[in-house]
């Protein structure tokens, strides 16, 4: 099974980033967002954090109402989370993990810690009409988790696989653990830390149909512009899938 478009979802968190910087006005993530998805982008990701370092309050209202493609926002399983969720409906939530001190999401959720806490969240998600995702390491179990959960996806954390692309362990990992999610009926999506360079193993994977990017593309946009680089990565993303 080959599945033919993979989706490219553009993370605009780190436009903000550059904003915050200044505290000031610009680059604008809500811009980007418009030029990333006339550049061939599928959806737009943002994640706001309990911490507000990046996406601010403001920014997510505004992608809200203005992504023409879909949003996919990213937060973590907090009552205040849910309820802006509740509010905006989004087309898609990812769960994810934060801890305040971490540069970056740096694992995938624990799925065993709290499930009750997974499954109401996951219900109130299902409820309001929102697709849900976790973001889990390439874990057998986490996969299984998920599942009894109630998720409809998974994004399975490609980050292991990124910071050791010479580990042949890492990216099978992400091939079991893809293959294992479709067959019990799960959305299977990837992300974090990937790159023109490296998303070409992961993009390969047939069952994968969402790709998550952020950091790489606010970096080569630097240099090229933002269309541009949106434009490379779909590139090689295509190229991986023999498209
Ligand atoms: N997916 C998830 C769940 C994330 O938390 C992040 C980082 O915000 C990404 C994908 C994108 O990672 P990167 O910025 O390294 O491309």
């Amino acid at each position: 099974m080959r599945a033919t478009h993979q989706r490219l979802y553009v993370n605009v968190d780190h436009v903000a980033t550059l904003r915050q910087a200044r505290r000031s006005h610009e680059p604008d993530p809500v811009a980007a967002a418009a030029v990333c998805e006339s550049s061939g982008a599928d959806g737009i990701t943002a994640h706001l954090r309990e911490d507000r370092r990046h996406i601010q309050d403001e920014d997510i209202h505004l992608l809200a109402q203005n992504v023409r493609t879909v949003l996919n926002l990213e937060m973590a399983l907090t009552e205040e989370m849910l309820v802006l969720a509740e509010h905006l409906r989004p087309h898609q939530v990812t769960l994810v993990p934060e801890r305040r001190e971490e540069v970056t999401t740096e694992g995938g959720l624990d799925v065993t810690r709290e499930p009750n806490a997974l499954a109401k969240g996951l219900a109130r998600l299902k409820r309001a009409g929102i697709r849900s995702s976790l973001f889990i390491d390439p874990d057998a179990g986490a996969v299984r988790s998920s599942r009894e959960l109630g998720a409809d996806a998974i994004e399975l954390h490609t980050g292991r696989y990124a910071n050791a692309i010479g580990d042949a362990r890492h990216i099978a990992a992400l091939r079991t653990c893809s293959t294992l999610g479709a067959e019990l009926g799960l959305a299977i999506h990837a992300g974090h830390g990937l790159t023109v360079n490296n998303v070409g193993l992961v993009a390969e994977i047939p069952e994968i149909e969402e790709l998550n990017i952020g950091h790489a593309i606010v970096s080569r946009a630097v240099f090229v512009g933002i269309s541009a680089a949106v434009r490379e990565m779909h590139a090689a993303i295509h190229a991986a899938r023999g498209m």
